[in-house]
């Protein structure tokens, strides 16, 4: 038998070269978005193949900036799915536009495209603008048919990506599909930079705006002023823009984890290959789903637990009731020292949703069972052989 060990969730991978990483702005005297930022933004565009990344302080403060340069605004409305992270839908919140939910397909833990679609189709009034799809824990919405959507319905497509980074369709990163694609660098996230974010985009245009957003609405760059004449007479601020600026010492260490972020990303598909066919007889869980021609970045590895029922018809009694029992399964893996999370939430289970929007539980059925019948597994990059062991024999007592 193997002895208790403690197993976070996840853990980022920081070695020398980020503590040489993070003393450089001193050296440099640039501590906030100087010239690390600007190189770590060079190779996150290379890395996505977008045209444009600018960082910012990280990625709700991201999704807000790419629906405002998008021109969401107040009495405008934007799809969300109804399982993410609060953020998605409070971005849409700080533009002054109204969110509309929208169920998932509990297969990908993503939006269900024919329900937005349903969505769109009763929209007489054409109040929806935008669509901000959420390629969760990793894998990326079902992005062509959200596009024939987009071009249908003249939407704007704002991609939540901040768990997308090393998510694929062919050979096309997520981010890249719609208007703008906002990613985290929170330490839940495969590279980090403590707090932080990421806006991708091919619109030049747009990219100039978030320029100017982040830092007050400034039209010129503390760097940019640093290298031309007249550095000493302030910019001009003609919108009103916000204090969304990263620091330097995070582009510093972003910079050193781009540099890692292929090692790091093909350690976690690998450990996560090694869960799918570890777990695929256990009867009380499902691997997560990765469909034909999609490249998993595995953010997080996130099963869903069923009990060995069938879950194609659900019912909010049903899924209580296997709630308990998979509560009662991550209570056991905790007592063990295996750290285990459900996967994310419901919004609309949330109380400030629920209050100011009048959702109940049963609005959008496959993400309140996705809410409470996900689960999260440890996974890490330098997870070794005896951990991942210990994990999965535990899953299985
Ligand atoms: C799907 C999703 N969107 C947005 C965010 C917000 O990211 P940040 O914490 O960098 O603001 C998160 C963070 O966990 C997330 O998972």
């Amino acid at each position: 038998m193997i002895e208790y060990r403690k197993i976070p969730i996840t853990k980022p991978v920081f070695d020398e070269s980020e503590k040489e990483a993070i003393v450089k702005p001193f050296e440099t005297g640039w501590i906030v978005q100087g010239p690390f930022v600007a190189e770590f933004e060079k190779s996150f565009a290379e890395f996505t193949g977008a045209g444009f990344a600018k960082a910012v302080s990280n990625c709700t403060t991201a999704l807000h900036l790419a629906l405002d340069v998008s021109g969401i605004k107040a009495g405008d409305k934007v799809i969300v799915p109804s399982f993410t992270y609060v953020a998605s839908a409070n971005a849409v919140e700080y533009t002054g536009a109204k969110v509309v939910l929208c169920d998932i397909d509990i297969k990908t833990f993503n939006i269900d495209v024919n329900k937005a679609k349903e969505l769109l189709e009763n929209d007489v009034n054409r109040e929806i603008n935008a669509i901000m799809p959420v390629h969760l824990f990793g894998l990326c919405a079902d992005m062509s048919k959200i596009m024939e959507l987009a071009k249908t319905y003249r939407l704007k497509v704002i991609e939540d990506s901040a768990c997308g980074l090393g998510a694929w369709i062919g050979n096309q990163h997520s981010g890249t599909f719609g208007n703008a694609g906002c990613f985290s660098f929170h330490p839940r996230k495969s590279i980090t930079t403590g707090e932080g974010g990421m806006i991708i985009t091919d619109n030049e245009e747009n990219s100039y705006k978030v320029t100017s957003l982040r830092d007050h609405g400034a039209s010129k760059t503390d760097l940019q002023r640093d290298k031309e004449k007249g550095g000493s007479l302030l910019p001009e601020f003609n919108t009103k823009g916000y204090n969304y600026r990263m620091t330097d010492f995070q582009g510093a260490l972003g910079v050193s984890q781009m540099k890692k972020a292929n090692y790091i990303l093909n350690k976690r598909r690998e450990i996560a290959k090694r869960y799918d066919e570890s777990l695929k007889d256990v009867e009380c869980l499902i691997t997560p789903y990765v469909p034909e021609g999609f490249v998993h970045g595995y953010q997080s590895y996130v099963c869903t637990f069923t009990n060995d029922e069938d879950i194609s018809s659900l019912s909010i009694e049903k899924i209580d009731r296997l709630n308990i029992k998979r509560n009662t399964l991550m209570e056991r893996l905790e007592e063990r020292g295996i750290s285990t999370r459900q996967g994310t939430h419901a919004v609309h289970t949330l109380g400030y949703y629920k209050k100011n929007y009048n959702f109940s539980d049963e609005d959008y059925i496959y993400s309140y069972a996705a809410d409470r019948l996900s689960i999260t597994l440890p996974l890490y990059a330098e997870m070794t052989d005896e951990e991942f062991e210990y994990v999965v024999n535990e899953i299985k007592v």
